[in-house]
């Protein structure tokens, strides 16, 4: 396979140039933007006939736009003779939509790996998938990261007293369990219920928190709701300090307003989706990602083991 080409999409270029410093190489150059009518436009403007190529491009907010314009992008480059693409999508957009929760609802997520695998992508590149069960919908090569790998550390150096790990779900118990296990901590879980889309709302805490200092644990911080709620559960159980981190600031409606008026005192997240202005509040601690994927870029290439980065960060 002959050298790497990096390219970025718009959804968040200064993450992609810092996996590009990593890296040591300039980001391919292409032009990418929107026709008048809200279509939108690429030219890859370099040769990328032979080439291994990765387009990042975490398909956040506005999702639809996103999605489309890196499904354009490896058109683009499959028709100028890539020799190998795989689409870096730090965070994969539609993820929740995982399965039908109702009869006659679509399952997206399984729809967005048809349509990656339709336009030309030869594998993919993904953090913290909602669910692990959606490497299944990939019939092409699928690597993933966990940012537990840089969480961990930091909460690690933070030396936390009497630290218990939240799983603000059921679904997160076993995300949760493993960073219990690696900051040796103890484990709770809370048994949430979904009456309806965007509302989170709490059964039962399973597990003591008195005194203790919580770190709830997610893939995605979305409303907020989840957290918040977590959060306050904590609180009325007499936990000490409520701590939450997650990979996936999406940050949507009124998140940050849910965060800065919660019982949290930090909200650690990472860099795989861009935070506009507004929401980099005091309270949120955003740590980088970009070196882990970097790594993984590097290792794909020379075909070597994606999984020796992850350092048991299951
Ligand atoms: C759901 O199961 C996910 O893991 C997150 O808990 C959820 O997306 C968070 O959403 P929100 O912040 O809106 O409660």
């Amino acid at each position: 396979m002959k050298k790497i080409l990096l390219f970025s999409g718009r959804s968040n270029e200064p993450f992609a140039r810092e996996v590009a410093a990593h890296l040591k190489m300039p980001l391919g150059k292409i032009v990418v933007k929107d026709f008048a009518d809200g279509e939108t436009y690429v030219n890859i403007v370099e040769t990328v006939r032979g080439r291994d190529v990765f387009l990042i491009q975490p398909t956040g907010f506005p999702a639809n736009h996103n999605l489309m314009e890196l499904l354009i992008m490896v058109d683009a480059c499959k028709r100028s003779m890539a020799g190998r693409i795989t689409a870096v999508i730090p965070y994969f957009g539609y993820a929740k939509q995982d399965r039908k929760a109702d009869v006659h609802e679509p399952i997206t997520a399984r729809l967005v790996a048809n349509l990656l695998e339709r336009a030309g992508a030869d594998g993919c590149l993904v953090m913290d998938l909602h669910a692990d069960q959606i490497q299944g919908f990939f019939d092409i090569r699928l690597d993933f990261l966990y940012a537990s790998s840089v969480i961990v550390d930091y909460f690690a150096k933070k030396k936390l007293k009497n630290l218990v790990i939240v799983a603000p779900d059921i679904g997160a118990s076993k995300r949760a369990r493993s960073y219990a296990k690696r900051l040796h901590a103890g484990l709770a879980i809370i048994d949430k219920r979904r009456p309806k889309p965007n509302v989170a709302e709490l059964l039962h805490l399973i597990g003591d928190v008195k005194g203790k200092n919580c770190l709830i644990v997610d893939d995605e911080i979305n409303t907020g709701g989840t957290v918040v709620n977590a959060a306050k559960a904590l609180k009325e159980n007499g936990a000490l300090g409520v701590f939450a981190a997650c990979a996936h600031p999406v940050f949507a409606g009124d998140c940050m307003q849910n965060l800065e008026k919660s019982e949290i005192k930090e909200v650690v997240v990472t860099n795989t989706i861009l935070l506009q202005k507004e929401k980099q509040i005091k309270k949120v601690t955003v740590l980088s990602v970009a070196r882990l994927f970097a790594d993984a870029i590097l290792a794909i290439h020379e075909e070597r083991s994606v999984s020796a980065l992850l350092n048991s960060a299951k």
